[in-house]
């Protein structure tokens, strides 16, 4: 089944224990998008927003990372509870090395790329990593159109996923709706990222379903 991670950076920041508490009733992932405003020009939430939502979260939390030097954080994550933990191809001075320190510290490791990037710069890590992120907007905003190109990205990275035989997963980010999922899921997605097509849905809940397929 391919898992729905909801992107809380378009939750509502007044109401995010009634935004979480949704999540576990209805999907299976937190996507949580930690911004800089150096790797990407955006800055989003941090530690004490995380921590909080570790609190009453029952799903695992999957962070983002969208900046510079991501290995310094890799520890803090854990400790606030990510279960899952991606960073950047081009943040990354050594990704191998990132990668397993995210898997020493006990949580997925997962290696993201922006929609200019070449697919085949993640085949030397797939068999290192836990998922790859394939991003299909450029990284650092919510609510942007999806790049309809993704769509053969993710299915050239399956493809070299099903070649290596690794049990590499497919994170695809940005842009995602029920317009679009159905294509990504027989592209090989094993989990989509949805944030501005669940929250602003009048029904999210159907949105969601239409997701996961
Ligand atoms: C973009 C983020 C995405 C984004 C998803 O930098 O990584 O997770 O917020 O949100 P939507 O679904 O609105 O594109
Ligand atoms: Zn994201």
């Amino acid at each position: 089944m391919t898992l729905a991670a909801i992107s809380m950076l378009s939750a509502d920041f007044l109401h995010l224990e009634e935004d979480v508490r949704f999540v576990n009733r209805h999907a299976d992932i937190f996507h949580l998008d930690i911004m800089d405003g150096v790797f990407v020009p955006n800055i989003s939430y941090g530690f004490p927003v995380v921590e909080s939502m570790a609190e009453i979260a029952e799903k695992p939390m999957d962070a983002h990372l969208m900046i510079v030097h991501p290995e310094k954080y890799v520890e803090r994550f854990a400790k606030a509870g990510a279960a899952m933990l991606s960073f950047h191809l081009d943040a990354a001075g050594n990704p191998s090395e990132v990668l397993s320190l995210i898997r020493s510290c006990g949580m997925k490791a997962g290696i993201a790329i922006n929609p200019d990037i070449p697919v085949e710069r993640l085949y030397p890590f797939l068999d290192k990593a836990d998922f790859v992120l394939v991003m299909s907007v450029f990284a650092g905003f919510g609510g942007q159109k999806f790049i309809p190109e993704s769509i053969g990205r993710v299915r050239t990275v399956k493809d070299e996923i099903l070649r290596k035989g690794c049990p590499c997963q497919i994170e695809v980010d940005g842009g995602v709706s029920a317009v679009n999922a159905a294509e990504l899921r027989e592209a090989g997605a094993d989990i989509l990222v949805s944030g501005s097509a669940v929250f602003r849905a009048a029904d999210p809940v159907q949105v969601i379903s239409a997701l996961r397929g």
